[in-house]
């Protein structure tokens, strides 16, 4: 076990994986509100929309009318998911200036989500960083199903490392685990952490947890003592992957933010504006929220 860290950057994607399994549509309005209000809040890294298939997810198929909208903060970074150039060249012609591509470690995950098997992906990213990289564009890195597969099961260690090895080589400067479904637990998300930090450096890794099974908060503090520094989390605990069956929402960025603050951990985020911000969402999509700190603190 690794000293705690002093401060935890937050990587806020529930505009992006918070909206992109709503059913019912939700104004672009909503969404740009929603990310300047996040970027007030003082979250360092807001992941604003996708770029992928509009038939795949439709709800995000605003990205670019999202992008033009908001009013960017300076010191907030704003990236966006894209599938392949297509997605690339729609994003940077939108005004993006960081990206995240996306597989998985298994290839059952992948190619119910983006219809490619891992390594097809990997040489559709080939093109799409070596334009990044002349762009001056920075490239986060998504393994998914990490601790699990929806189709699968069982996810083996050794392929999380293969898949976040290569992503790094490729030229991702930070590479995020995602337990996509939330099976995981935290000895075994501290595993798959400190396996794949022998190949990829602990500074270049973030951790993502859904937390269908309610173990997010521990896998997270599981991979703080192992060293990670960076954490995935959505307010009022939106989220879920449409191509992952029974997956649940994204841990509640209030209850990460609760839970570091309370170790003494920094993150810059204002948490009373926060737990408005999540209240004001989920009235918009008109349901309770998922975060257990917002519950308390009502
Ligand atoms: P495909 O059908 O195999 O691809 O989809 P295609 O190249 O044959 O394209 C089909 C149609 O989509 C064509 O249009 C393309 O032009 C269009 P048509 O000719 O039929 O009119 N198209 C696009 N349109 C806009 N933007 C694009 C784009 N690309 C193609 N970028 C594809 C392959 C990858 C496109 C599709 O499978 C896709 O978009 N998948 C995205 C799925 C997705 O967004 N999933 C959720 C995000 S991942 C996630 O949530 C996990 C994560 O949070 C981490 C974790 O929790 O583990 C990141
Ligand atoms: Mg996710």
């Amino acid at each position: 076990m690794t000293a705690l860290p002093v401060q935890v950057r937050i990587v806020e994607v529930s505009p992006r994986d918070g909206l992109q399994n709503e059913s019912t549509p939700v104004p672009t309005a909503v969404k740009i509100e929603l990310i300047d209000r996040l970027a007030a809040c003082g979250l360092p890294v807001i992941e604003a929309t996708s770029f992928v298939s509009p038939k795949w997810v439709p709800q995000l198929a605003d990205g670019a009318a999202v992008l033009a909208g908001i009013h960017r903060r300076a010191g907030v970074r704003y990236p966006v998911l894209v599938p392949n150039l297509k997605g690339y060249e729609a994003a940077h012609a939108a005004g993006a200036d960081e990206i995240a591509v996306f597989t998985a470690a298994s290839e059952a995950f992948n190619r119910k989500n983006i219809n490619a098997s891992i390594d097809e992906s990997l040489e559709r990213y080939l093109p799409v960083l070596e334009r990044a990289r002349a762009e001056g564009v920075r490239v986060r890195g998504y393994v998914s199903t990490v601790l699990g597969c929806p189709y699968q099961g069982e996810v083996p260690v050794a392929d999380v490392v293969r898949v976040a090895a290569r992503l790094h080589a490729l030229g991702c400067a930070e590479i995020s685990l995602g337990d996509t479904i939330g099976v995981g637990t935290p000895l075994k998300a501290r595993a798959m952490l400190r396996a794949v930090a022998v190949e990829v450096p602990m500074a270049a890794l973030a951790v993502h947890f859904h937390d269908t099974y309610g173990q997010a908060l521990a896998n997270i503090l599981a991979c703080l003592e192992e060293g990670v520094g960076v954490v995935d989390s959505a307010v009022a605990g939106t989220g879920g992957c449409p191509y992952a069956r029974g997956a649940a929402g994204n841990v509640a960025t209030e209850d990460v933010v609760y839970m570091l603050h309370g170790m003494g951990i920094a993150t810059g985020v204002d948490l009373p504006a926060l737990i408005a911000t999540g209240q004001w969402l989920s009235q918009q999509l008109g349901r309770a929220t998922a975060s257990r700190v917002a519950r308390a603190a009502a």
